[in-house]
């Protein structure tokens, strides 16, 4: 028994039958996900209920799980395991909402730009594994885009400007833009800059990607604003509808996508409305990008 993958868009996304991912996979199926993986940069599994652990089980089977935004220690952890993120506005006890000044709402709005999971890190994300608990009756939709498909469509020109080009993307870049900026130096250090290739191949299909984010604030060598104009521009033309995928969740969705091909942002919903989520990310260690210690480090 294997997969059915259906086409959601033309460039991006696929729906998932034929497997239950709160049971141990096979060698075999999640060579299946991965193909599909390569193939669409996102997939949907509806129906799935996971715990937490199992949440983590499923994310292991697919690589070494990523810390992120957690080394900043902005906030304690409402959920069992240190590697699951907390994509909710529900209180610690999960009773109610919280107020909209909590710390963690930033976090959501912030969630609201396009952005590859942890690209403000090296190794960044691989695939990130999310999903529903509860949902808001209406918005908190959330978006994706494929980047193979923005690169393809660039002209020449463009592409040949930027083949060389490295971006720098900082972790609390996005934060500082929504005026969150209430960090101590030593929060604001812990993750420092990364430079990523503004033009990268893709392992899984070798095919080139157009790798923006929200959380790039330079490129390498431009001044601060000819850098983040270009950024800007290439965003735009990243996100056109013509790329992208939405998705309006209903609870028991899982959403799995290749951080490494993709962008997503989560869409605008009633703050005091419950939306529950939680994300499990596999890391990046086989980017090709990494230098040898870099990647003996991540394999350690
Ligand atoms: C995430 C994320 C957006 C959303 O889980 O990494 O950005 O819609 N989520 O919650
Ligand atoms: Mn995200």
């Amino acid at each position: 028994m294997t997969i059915t993958v259906k086409a959601l868009t033309e460039h991006i996304g696929g729906e998932v039958t034929g497997v239950q991912l709160n049971q141990p996979l096979s060698a075999d199926m999640i060579e299946a996900i991965n193909d599909a993986m390569n193939q669409y940069g996102m997939l949907v599994f509806r129906n799935q209920p996971l715990t937490q652990s199992e949440q983590i089980q499923l994310a292991r089977s697919f690589g070494p799980l990523d810390m992120g935004l957690k080394k900043l220690k902005v906030r304690k952890d409402r959920l069992d395991h240190p590697e699951l993120a907390d994509l909710s506005n529900v209180t610690d006890d999960a009773t109610g909402v919280v107020e909209r000044t909590h710390k963690k709402i930033v976090g959501n709005i912030a969630n609201q730009m396009w952005h590859s999971d942890s690209s403000f890190q090296r190794p960044g994300a691989c695939y990130s594994m999310l999903s529903a608990v509860r949902v808001p009756a209406d918005g908190g939709d959330t978006e994706y885009t494929d980047l193979r498909a923005a690169y393809d469509a660039l002209p020449d020109s463009l592409k040949s400007e930027i083949a060389d080009l490295q971006a720098e993307h900082y972790v609390l870049h996005s934060r500082f833009l929504l005026g969150d900026d209430d960090y101590t130096e030593e929060q604001k250090n812990v993750i420092p800059p990364v430079l990523w290739p503004m033009v990268r191949v893709h392992p899984g299909s070798g095919r080139k990607v157009l790798f923006v984010s929200a959380h790039a604030r330079a490129i390498d060598g431009m001044t601060i604003a000819e850098g983040r104009m270009l950024l800007m521009d290439l965003l735009e033309h990243a996100t056109q509808p013509q790329f992208r995928y939405r998705h309006h969740w209903q609870p028991n969705d899982l959403v799995m996508w290749d951080n490494r091909a993709t962008l997503h942002r989560g869409r605008r919903f009633n703050l005091n409305q419950v939306r529950e989520l939680r994300r499990a990310t596999t890391l990046d260690i086989n980017a090709p990008e990494l230098t040898a210690v870099e990647r003996e480090l991540a394999h350690a």
